[in-house]
């Protein structure tokens, strides 16, 4: 009988996926609703075929070897990846899965929702009101942004990066994009869309939005230098990975008016998050939702599920970001 180790409890259209495919046995998840402290993830991945983590269980070396050779696949629960050693991982032949595609669309809602409450001081107003402390309508109260009409930097035009800026047509927004990869030029056209370099996607634009995965070039992309090249009028949003923004020299801009104000969704050191970024009234601070809807955390969990059944089963997962060991 296979043993498969759920690091977190997880929608159940994924466990019954499992439970039919392997047997309920065979499927062990891991019993408090928190994220499992790092001796419970070692015991609980010993002798495990299948790993299923969540974006907050680093999975290095140690992890994989306390599983044990058996190991055939570590199927993680969410779209980033950068929380495993895929390195190591590939060094022992283990595929690692991730769930593309299913949260594009959800992430992208969830950046325009920061995007307008961060424009528009959402966060800070109720604040205000639910203590109280609101005297009435008044002409020069909790002045925002306009958005529409305005220019949109999208650092990072991947999947997520499209989705938002297809959001933006109807706002009439002119979008900038920095991208690895340019885009065809029928999409660029349906977008408004233009490709620049990194300077004039910071001097040029009203909001900047980050959309890069998480990597040795990608961490502090965005730092002091940054932020003094952009506008003092503009904001920046992050619905991707922390890491990506240097969270002190951030609050430092936000509090000196660099910038006008941020919208983040995902911190450097999560669950923490710089405690004056806190102390920053024009910060929207949200604890990564990206991707939190009852339908995508459900296919996610159909997606991790499915690429696990695939292994096990002998077939290539659907969703390896390592197939060379396949
Ligand atoms: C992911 O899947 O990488 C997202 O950050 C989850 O919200």
């Amino acid at each position: 009988m296979p043993r498969i180790f759920v690091a977190r409890m997880i929608p159940e259209r994924g466990l019954k996926i499992l439970w039919d495919a392997l047997g309920k046995q065979s499927v062990i998840v891991y019993e408090y609703d928190q994220i499992i402290p790092r001796g419970d993830l070692l015991a609980g991945v010993r002798k495990a075929d299948a790993l299923l983590p969540i974006l907050t269980d680093t999975i290095d070396a140690a992890v994989m070897d306390a599983a044990g050779p058996q190991l055939k696949i570590i199927a993680n629960y969410a779209v980033g990846y950068n929380n495993i050693d895929v390195a190591a991982a590939t060094a022992r032949r283990i595929p690692v899965t991730n769930t593309p595609g299913v949260l594009t669309e959800t992430t992208a809602d969830l950046t325009w929702a920061l995007l307008l409450a961060t424009a528009r001081r959402l966060s800070e107003s109720e604040r205000l009101l639910r203590a109280s402390k609101w005297s009435g309508w008044g002409p020069m109260m909790f002045l925002g942004m306009d958005v529409h009409g305005k220019t949109l930097g999208i650092f990072g035009m991947g999947r997520i990066g499209v989705a938002v800026a297809r959001r933006a047509i109807g706002f009439k927004m002119r979008v900038l994009y920095t991208s690895l990869t340019r885009l065809e030029s029928g999409l660029e056209r349906e977008l408004n869309a233009a490709p620049v370099d990194k300077a004039t996607l910071l001097a040029e634009s009203d909001i900047v939005s980050i959309h890069c995965p998480l990597s040795a070039e990608t961490r502090h992309a965005f730092g002091a230098a940054e932020f003094k090249a952009m506008k003092k009028t503009a904001c920046l949003i992050n619905t991707s990975r922390g890491p990506v923004v240097d969270e002190e020299a951030l609050a430092d801009a936000l509090k000196s008016g660099e910038i006008f104000a941020a919208g983040l969704d995902v911190y450097e050191d999560e669950p923490k998050v710089h405690p004056k970024l806190l102390h920053c009234d024009n910060a929207v601070l949200i604890p990564h939702l990206g991707s939190a809807s009852h339908e995508t955390r459900s296919r996610m969990a159909e997606i991790a599920a499915t690429n696990i059944v695939a292994r096990l089963n002998g077939e290539p997962p659907p969703n390896c970001v390592n197939p060379e060991v396949l």
